[in-house]
């Protein structure tokens, strides 16, 4: 008897991942968590430990790559758009001032070679840029998640789609509603926020917070952010004070109104936010799981599949 409700559990267990990984995905948009098994089953591993390698020489590339999937998805879904070189002919996204600095493409490339080296023509770039981001978030402490594959690259990366990125002028309820016309509830788009745990922000990108420093910043701080700009607009400021550890320091330095962009504050002094920010603040392992479930949401936004996209020979153009 007692086994009988083992084995019935284990067969539950079973069949709830069989449903949660491959077949939900499978069938909605041909993403599955076992698409390269037999065609590239050392995929995974060559990105895992080409991240892990570039990460140990320097850890602040993980921010880059988390970065890099959350400007490729929101733009054109996630397509590896953001890897495409301009052309005579077209402005690519990468040279928007919307790239803002984005880091890491050298490890996406060096993964992609020794993939192309294995099963060429194979595992799209896209894939490997949603590998990468959630290798380096688990290198750098975060979550380990399993993220489903089989996304196509696409064949369009304009400058003017960049517009699709939010700005850090925002506030909690601009976010929300642009979230939202992204399909994440209020308590996903601050989850994802929280990936500013990682790395930094330039002057640029905070400065005219500095004009008029409001009750929301804190006064000591305000001097911390001037001294940062003193040094020029490209000068950085790490979001919080472990910038290339996976953590929820971030949600504690908003509560002490020491968070860097004005979107970031906006968070905890939202009355829509604030208490998300309160919960992942108070609960890492909350914030984890959260985090790891919109991660895994956003690496699936406006997928291409089949005929839709196509797997680049080179990241850096369309074949
Ligand atoms: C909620 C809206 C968001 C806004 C307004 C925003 C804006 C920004 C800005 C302005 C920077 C600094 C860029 C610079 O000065 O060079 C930045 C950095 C960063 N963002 Fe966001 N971001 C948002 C959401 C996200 C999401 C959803 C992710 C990933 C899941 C993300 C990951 C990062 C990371 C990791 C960095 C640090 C990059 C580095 O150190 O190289 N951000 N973000
Ligand atoms: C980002 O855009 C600027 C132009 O605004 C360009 O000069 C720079 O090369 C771009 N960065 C990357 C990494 O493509
Ligand atoms: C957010 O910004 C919008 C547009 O500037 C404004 O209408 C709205 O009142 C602001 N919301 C809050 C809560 O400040």
């Amino acid at each position: 008897m007692k086994m009988g409700i083992y084995n019935l559990f284990a067969f539950y267990i079973l069949l709830m991942k069989m449903i949660v990984s491959g077949w939900s995905y499978g069938s909605a948009d041909g993403l599955s968590m076992y698409y390269y098994t037999m065609t590239c089953p050392f995929a995974e591993m060559i990105v895992k430990n080409t991240v892990n390698r570039a990460l140990q020489s320097d850890p602040t590339l993980a921010a880059g790559l988390v970065r890099m999937h959350f400007h490729d998805c929101f733009i054109e879904g996630c397509d590896a758009s953001i890897l495409i070189d301009s052309t005579k002919d077209n402005t690519a996204e990468k040279d928007s001032p919307a790239n803002l600095s984005l880091r890491g493409y050298e490890i996406i490339d060096a993964a992609k070679e020794q993939i192309e080296r294995q099963c060429p023509g194979v595992v799209s770039c896209a894939d490997i840029v949603a590998m990468a981001a959630r290798d380096a978030v688990f290198f750098s402490g975060g979550p380990v998640y399993d993220i489903p594959t089989g996304r196509k690259d696409g064949r369009r990366s304009k400058i003017e789609d960049t517009i699709n990125l939010p700005p850090p002028t925002l506030n909690s309820s601009e976010l929300i509603r642009m979230f939202g016309q992204r399909g994440f509830t209020a308590q996903e788009m601050v989850a994802l926020s929280g990936a500013h745990t990682l790395g930094i922000a330039r002057c640029t990108s905070f400065k005219s917070r500095l004009n008029n420093v409001d009750s929301t910043l804190d006064t000591q701080f305000a001097k911390t952010l001037s001294k940062t700009c003193s040094a020029g607009d490209n000068a950085a400021q790490p979001f919080d004070s472990t910038r290339n550890t996976f953590d929820n320091d971030y949600f504690n330095a908003l509560l002490r109104k020491t968070g860097v962009l004005f979107s970031d504050q906006t968070l905890s002094d939202s009355p829509m936010t604030r208490g998300i920010v309160m919960g992942y603040a108070m609960n890492q392992a909350m914030f984890f799981f959260n985090f790891q479930q919109a991660m895994v949401k956003m690496g699936v936004m406006d997928v291409k599949e089949g005929s839709k996209g196509e797997v680049r020979g080179s990241c850096h153009k369309i074949n």
